[in-house]
């Protein structure tokens, strides 16, 4: 394992102590300034007053120790960020709750969790990538069968699968249009409901409800299912939480001189104004409101920011206005989206000219305003990106006897449908700074590694002044 950097381990501390002094109290205060690496992360009760840390999402309800909390950190964008898990594991000498064989290790078994350094090989790809082991069984109606599965980590079957996710922010949920990197828990197959303008937030609200239960009787181990009581005070607790950056260490707080940032604005102005299919670039409107690209109008006003006081050295400036140009980068450079599985093969055009906010399309939070699984290639072990961390599937069309080789089915698991293999939600963009790495399997350890991931797919052809400006922007949001 690649040791860590002091750098990144003061960073994480900084951020630990932090995020563990508030949680030995009851209470987080209202918008409680969270320090990453390039700035200040902030939530805000939408329910006013503090945030609560007592309430069940911080108790232990199954029976290895953990809470949601355990892998939804205020401190990450209530998810979790690589660097805390390696200290923590320092800290506790890989003991705290999070290190559990049941998802936290590569393989729940054929690991020795009885010495420190057995400890530190079973969690290698939770301190390296922040990544949680999910199993899924393939369905009994798939229209693929899984011919060959080559996992270094001995989870070898190829009836339940070993995929290796990111935990996904459990805040700004009320712009969901689907639960879970692969909307299982926004499906029939599971017993929940797809995410509609007709049924919101009914709909959500009852698949965060069944997801609760799952995540309690899964990642801790419950053995007596939550009361309906302790189901509602977590979906509630969920519902309340907006989060989003609201400093950057040069250009200061992200809603001054006349910026929109922060979650402040994000509770207030863009959330009151969400619905299901907001902006849709096919048309899915359910008020007809065409689409529009200006996915984020946050910064326009610092595209020229003014000289302001104590700014001596014209920093402040500089970086505000390399903020102002990733966000018109963001909107208005053209991209020409090609072999994207929930695009380019349901629309039969082999190229769509699009923008970051084709898929990223929920004005001012940027995740998709609809449910559209897409495939951009994050996890095809032939991407430019390394996933030699990663186990690979090979599936097999029962009807066409095709292959597809994959590191993770994605949606196909959940519909068994051979189109799906490989598709995944589009995430939200908030409060990223704070929660690296990136993807559904952390494939991407910085923005930077998000950003040449799109211009080598896409070959957009960003210049190195232009990958700046939009590392800025995405960490200021
Ligand atoms: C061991 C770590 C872990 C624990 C404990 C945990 N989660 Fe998660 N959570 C994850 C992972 C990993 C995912 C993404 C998995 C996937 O999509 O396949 C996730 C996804 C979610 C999502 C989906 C968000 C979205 O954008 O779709 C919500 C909501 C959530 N968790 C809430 C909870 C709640 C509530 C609890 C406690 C009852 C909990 N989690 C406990 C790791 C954890
Ligand atoms: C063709 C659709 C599409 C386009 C275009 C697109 N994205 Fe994405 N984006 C996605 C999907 C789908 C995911 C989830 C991928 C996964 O993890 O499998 C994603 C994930 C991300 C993430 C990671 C979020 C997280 O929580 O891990 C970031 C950041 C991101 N995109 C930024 C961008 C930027 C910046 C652009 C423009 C340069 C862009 N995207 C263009 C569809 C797209």
């Amino acid at each position: 394992m690649k040791r860590w950097r002091p750098s990144v381990a003061l960073l994480a501390a900084t951020g630990t102590i932090l995020s563990q002094s508030p949680v030995a109290a009851e209470k987080l205060p209202n918008l409680f300034p969270f320090l990453n690496s390039t700035g200040i992360l902030e939530t805000y009760n939408t329910a006013g007053g503090p945030i609560s840390l007592s309430g069940p999402f911080f108790q232990a309800l199954g029976t290895n120790g953990r809470s949601c909390g355990t892998c939804h950190r205020p401190a990450q964008g209530w998810s979790l960020s690589s660097d805390e898990v390696k200290l923590r594991f320092e800290l506790t000498r890989g003991k705290d709750p999070l290190f559990r064989t049941v998802d936290g290790s590569v393989c729940n078994d054929h690991v020795d969790t009885s010495t420190l350094a057995g400890r530190r090989k079973a969690y290698s790809l939770l301190l390296d990538r922040g990544l949680i082991r999910v199993e899924i069984a393939v369905p009994e109606n798939a229209e693929f069968t899984v011919a060959s599965v080559e996992n270094p980590y001995g989870c070898d079957s190829a009836s339940a699968l070993s995929l290796y996710r990111r935990p996904l922010p459990s805040t700004n949920l009320r712009f969901q249009s689907a639960i879970m990197w692969d909307s299982r828990e926004s499906s029939p197959q599971t017993g929940t409901q797809k995410i509609t303008y007709d049924t919101n937030p009914a709909d959500l609200i009852a698949d965060l409800a069944h997801q609760a239960l799952d995540a309690t009787s899964g990642h801790a181990q419950g053995s007596i299912p939550l009361t309906a009581e302790q189901q509602k005070q977590i979906v509630d607790f969920e519902m309340s939480l907006v989060t989003a950056q609201a400093y950057d260490y040069r250009a200061g707080a992200l809603d001054h001189g006349g910026a929109d940032g922060g979650p402040v604005f994000l509770a207030k102005h863009v959330m009151p104004d969400f619905f299901v299919g907001i902006n849709d670039p096919l048309g899915g409107n359910p008020k007809n409101i065409p689409f529009t690209t200006t996915i984020f109008q946050l910064f326009d006003n610092w595209a020229h920011a003014a000289g302001f006081p104590f700014d001596f050295f014209g920093q402040a400036r500089a970086r505000r206005e390399s903020i102002a140009r990733g966000e018109a980068i963001f909107n208005s450079k053209q991209i020409d989206i090609t072999g994207v599985s929930g695009l380019n093969d349901d629309l039969n055009t082999a190229s769509i000219s699009g923008t970051c906010g084709t898929c990223h399309d929920s004005p001012g939070i940027g995740n998709h305003s609809l449910p559209v699984p897409l495939n951009v290639g994050v996890g095809d072990p032939d991407s430019s990106v390394d996933l030699s961390y990663l186990p690979v599937y090979t599936l097999q069309n029962k009807a066409t006897f095709e292959t597809i080789r994959t590191t993770d089915p994605g949606r196909a698991l959940i519909t068994g449908a051979w189109k799906d293999i490989g598709r995944f939600k589009g995430p939200m963009l908030r409060g990223l700074s704070s929660r690296a790495p990136y993807f559904h399997n952390g494939s991407a350890r910085t923005l930077g590694d998000v950003v040449d991931f799109y211009n080598t797919r896409f070959h957009i052809g960003l210049s190195s002044q232009e990958k700046e400006d939009l590392i800025a922007f995405l960490s200021a949001l």
